[in-house]
């Protein structure tokens, strides 16, 4: 057993976001595991792989972002709670580039990690299509089914689906005279298009209108939200990661001309949206943490269920409500978290 693996325990702690393919521990061993090749060696069984003793568990996460940071940090934090100096963390961000993170999945693979946790829907999809074996933990995929995640063997996880209904009846309450909706997300993102759908389809049966304005890439922000300029009362976004990362951009456009934004996280709503009904991504990292455990522990993925996290809140931007001259009834002001003020 090595020792010095317990001080790499300690740096893979510290190896927060931007360490891409840079500090990883070693594999202990180079030598190729009899039984790496072996098709039946299932989940739960890869916990000897490396000859170090430990737990190997790799992070990769999409971005740096808050939420994402957030359910990382709640992750290692439970995990460590749960497990203390059994388990190794390494934790990689992919910089929201698809060739990063096929490249840490494949790191991960041939480190033969015991157990692999993927934050947002595009580290799932990837980690999930490249093992079929190490048990894949996700988390913070807003629509599990429609990403293809359900039924696999070797993947469960952890869902901040959205409650879009809660979302619009907010937005009676806040802005009921808003009848057009601008809708902004991007068309590839899975996790988009299943929550724009739900939206849609509440639209039709409230008598609310929509405009979609679609894009491909965080840059076309600024353009798509102008164009809803005049066409719209309110916008709605929801959990699309093209759009939180530049969500400052479209706050800047909407607040400017009196739009009201909802969305689909607390970070969003931070970053200067006005309103979401949004679950707390610190208690998602808890849970898809204490999932890990109990797989590291020796359950299989298929023996437990993916998770929707369903306590949700009111969440505010006091601020935003403000630039938008827009006086909040008091009893949703008294149930609301307020952040970015
Ligand atoms: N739910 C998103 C997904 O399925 C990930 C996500 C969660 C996210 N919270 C966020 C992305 C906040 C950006 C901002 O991929």
């Amino acid at each position: 057993m090595m020792k010095k693996m317990l001080s790499l325990l300690v740096c893979a702690l510290f190896c927060l976001s931007g360490c891409a393919g840079k500090n990883g521990p070693a594999p202990a061993s180079s030598q190729p595991d009899a039984g790496s090749e072996n098709p039946s060696s299932e989940a739960g069984q890869s916990a000897e792989a490396q000859e170090d003793g430990l737990l190997h568990v790799g992070i990769i996460q999409l971005t740096d972002h808050p939420s994402l940071n957030t359910i990382r940090e709640a992750f290692v934090a439970e995990i460590t709670a749960l497990m203390g100096s059994q388990v190794a963390i390494e934790s990689d961000d992919a910089q929201n580039d698809m060739s990063n993170i096929n490249s840490i999945c494949q790191k991960y693979i041939g480190d033969q990690k015991d157990l692999i946790v993927a934050i947002a829907t595009p580290t799932a999809q990837a980690a999930a299509a490249a093992t079929s074996e190490i048990p894949v933990v996700y988390s913070a995929v807003s629509d599990p089914a429609a990403a293809k995640l359900t039924g696999l063997p070797n993947v469960t996880g952890t869902s901040d689906a959205i409650p879009v209904e809660s979302i619009f009846q907010l937005a009676a309450g806040l802005t009921p005279e808003a009848k057009t909706f601008g809708l902004i997300y991007n068309t590839s993102e899975v996790n988009s298009v299943s929550v724009i759908e739900g939206a849609k389809s509440y639209m039709q049966q409230n008598g609310l209108s929509f405009v979609e304005a679609t894009i491909t890439n965080s840059s076309e922000l600024q353009q798509s939200a102008s164009s809803l300029v005049g066409k719209v009362d309110a916008i709605f976004t929801p959990i699309d990661n093209t759009v939180a990362t530049a969500m400052p951009v479209l706050a800047g456009v909407a607040n400017m001309n009196k739009i009201p934004v909802y969305v689909g996280a607390d970070s969003m709503v931070a970053d200067g949206g006005l309103a979401t009904v949004g679950i707390d991504y610190s208690l998602l990292g808890t849970r898809t943490a204490q999932m890990a455990a109990d797989i590291l522990g020796g359950k299989r993925p298929s023996e437990i269920p993916y998770e929707i996290l369903s306590d949700y809140s009111t969440i505010l931007n006091p601020k935003t409500a403000k630039e938008l001259e827009l006086e909040i009834p008091e009893e949703i002001l008294e149930a609301a978290v307020q952040v970015g003020g």
